[in-house]
């Protein structure tokens, strides 16, 4: 993995990422207008990182105000070509407990009116990208080798179900998507994935599992004290598989 410009877009919980050498901050503009917050670029070995917070740099932009297009957009102009993108997620899967990993590998997209694709007739272009599956397996494999070295609790498939927001789901909704196969629910990854792969960049997600999603605790209600606990010691193993990761020769 040498020379390649990598990229982290950090989820809720992840606002700043340690680590990182000879640190330097570039604002990115771009057509689609501004990226969530200025790119944070740094050496960790060999490798250029530029980290990215989706929700900005004081996670003041709701999912669904998440200008994903110039985001993507901003690192392919840098010449990024991986993606490692972070989520936080609640579970529908039972076997998946708040704080484990899921690092999924496939996905379902309940997300509506946001600008989801870069060939929106604009630019004179009908293009229907491949999108079976939407996460780079090599880069899947590197996350779950990386997570594999740690003690967190790590599940290597997943069906990453994206929903609207900003609110939580109902009960009968998450019902819904589990029937339709979903295996945890977030309300970031879409359309970032399906952008990442319309400017052919390899793209996968890390995934934290902060709650049980709506109606899987029996009657208990959502609890946002608990999610930011589960957010707060979670991602600190998120951020020690990208360390790891990212100091170990690919
Ligand atoms: N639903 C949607 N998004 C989420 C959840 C959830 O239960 N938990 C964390 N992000």
């Amino acid at each position: 993995m040498k020379n390649i410009k990598i990229a982290i877009i950090g989820g809720s919980g992840l606002s700043q990422l340690n680590g990182l050498k000879d640190i330097r901050r570039e604002v990115g503009r771009t057509p689609y207008g501004d990226p969530s917050a200025p790119l944070t670029i740094g050496m960790q070995g060999e490798n250029e990182i530029i980290f990215l917070p989706r929700h900005g740099l004081s996670h003041q932009i709701p999912p669904h105000q998440v200008n994903y297009r110039a985001n993507i957009w901003v690192l392919k102009s840098m010449g990024v070509e991986q993606i490692y993108a972070v989520g936080a997620t609640g579970s529908i899967d039972p076997a998946l407990k708040p704080r484990d990993i899921v690092i999924p590998s496939q996905l379902i997209d309940y997300t509506y009116g946001r600008e989801q694709t870069f060939y929106d007739g604009s630019n004179a272009m009908v293009e229907h990208i491949d999108f079976s599956h939407p996460y780079t397996e090599a880069l899947r494999q590197r996350l779950i080798a990386a997570a594999g070295t740690l003690k967190a609790s790590l599940h290597t498939k997943g069906v990453y179900a994206a929903t609207q927001g900003p609110r939580l789901e109902t009960a009968a909704e998450i019902d819904r998507i589990d029937r339709d196969g979903g295996t945890i629910v977030g309300m970031t990854g879409m359309p970032e994935a399906a952008l990442a792969r319309e400017l052919e960049m390899q793209y996968a997600l890390i995934s934290l599992v902060v709650n049980p999603a709506a109606g899987r605790d029996g009657d208990a209600v959502i609890s946002m004290q608990d999610i930011v606990a589960h957010l707060n010691a979670g991602m600190k193993d998120v951020c020690r598989i990208f360390e790891v990761m990212l100091s170990t020769p690919g």
